[in-house]
């Protein structure tokens, strides 16, 4: 008998579904008698005592559907250790629920602040088993998470329907993509949907140059410009200050977002019509794709197995196309993010795509 502890964790992205199904049809099909805890909004669950009791027909027809049955929250990493309002030490709470259940482990479905919570768990001594999901995929130790690919899909979608009006007006657009501070979902969906100019967070742009490859299109006669912009991009002048200087600049800054500042500059410099469209929560919504299903159900097969095999302290990961386990501690507190000199830009760049650098 395995006592199974499952929450969802940070931001929600597709699969999340898709992956707690993994685990519980591969231990249902194993025979192994299981009970299911469900912790709701995810560590606030664990927090507070909040969870139900799951059995195998909680987790079918899920497989399709986006979201997470469990609700999910973002529990900061940065306060855990404060009490709360009411004075509850979080952590010994968490720590009292998980012994009160009598869990062997706690399943955890999260990203970068997810897994430094779930990694102090493990240091707490509770068994813990992760998988990494965000549409970011920008979690350490694992070449891809599963929300990735389809929140491209949606990204690609938005640049894909900007490009007909776009033509249609000769304007100059910016789609701003997510991601928060790395440049993955961005360059794969500007790369899918034909973006002329794409601005990441690992490559600080000049706007010097982002003018000089607009004007360069209108000089080989195209009308219009679909410019990608990763919410989380900067220019070489604002990576030069130092954080606190930066955080200020933002605080203080008239623009919603930086897709709207650079907007602004090339209005001003070139006398043209700029538009942005901003995609948002919408790259997190919806079904996922059939990639992030496949891949979201081998994880939470995995997983499956370490549970069976009594194997905790590990991120199930997907390394040079193998699922591979990652020991937690390797996973926690680091960013994964693109590399200025990695092939995919190199190749992007042979393709005419400028970068702004
Ligand atoms: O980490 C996933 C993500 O969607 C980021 O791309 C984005 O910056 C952030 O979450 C948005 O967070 P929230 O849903 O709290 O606004």
């Amino acid at each position: 008998m395995k006592r199974i502890g499952m929450l969802t964790s940070g931001g929600d992205c597709q699969a999340l579904n898709a992956a707690m199904r993994g685990v519980v049809k591969s231990l249902l099909y194993s025979k192994e008698e299981v009970e299911i805890y469900g912790f709701l909004e995810g560590y606030k669950g664990l927090i507070y005592g909040n969870f139900k009791m799951l059995t195998g027909v909680d987790f079918a027809g899920i497989l399709t559907k986006g979201g997470t049955i469990l609700g999910s929250s973002r529990t900061p990493f940065k306060t855990i250790r404060e009490p709360d309002e009411n004075g509850l030490d979080k952590v010994e709470a968490m720590k009292q629920n998980y012994y009160k259940l009598r869990l062997d482990v706690l399943v955890i479905l999260g990203g970068n602040g997810t897994h430094k919570t779930a990694n102090l768990l493990r240091e707490e001594g509770l068994n813990i088993i992760t998988l990494p999901k965000t549409i970011d995929n920008d979690l350490w130790g694992t070449d891809m998470t599963f929300g990735f690919q389809s929140a491209v899909d949606i990204a690609t979608e938005c640049i894909d329907c900007i490009h007909t009006t776009a033509a249609s007006h000769g304007r100059i657009f910016i789609v701003e993509v997510m991601g928060h501070k790395v440049g993955y979902l961005t360059l794969n969906a500007g790369m899918a949907g034909g973006a002329d100019i794409i601005l990441i967070p690992e490559i600080p742009y000049d706007i010097d140059k982002v003018i000089e490859a607009i004007e360069r299109r209108h000089k080989n006669g195209s009308q219009f410009t679909i410019i990608a912009v990763a919410e989380g991009a900067i220019s070489k002048e604002d990576a030069a200050l130092s954080k606190k200087d930066y955080k200020k600049k933002l605080e203080n800054s008239k623009y919603p977002s930086v897709s709207y500042e650079i907007a602004a500059q090339i209005q001003e410099r070139t006398g043209q019509e700029v538009r942005v469209t901003v995609p948002g929560h919408t790259q997190r919504g919806g079904s996922p794709c059939p990639y992030d299903r496949v891949f979201a159900s081998r994880l939470g097969a995995e997983a499956g197995e370490l549970i069976l095999a009594g194997e905790y302290g590990f991120m199930v990961g997907y390394k040079n196309r193998e699922i591979v386990k990652v020991p937690l501690e390797d996973v926690a507190g680091k960013l994964k993010m693109l590399e200025p000199d990695a092939s995919i830009i190199k190749e992007a760049k042979l393709l005419g795509i400028s970068f702004g650098d």
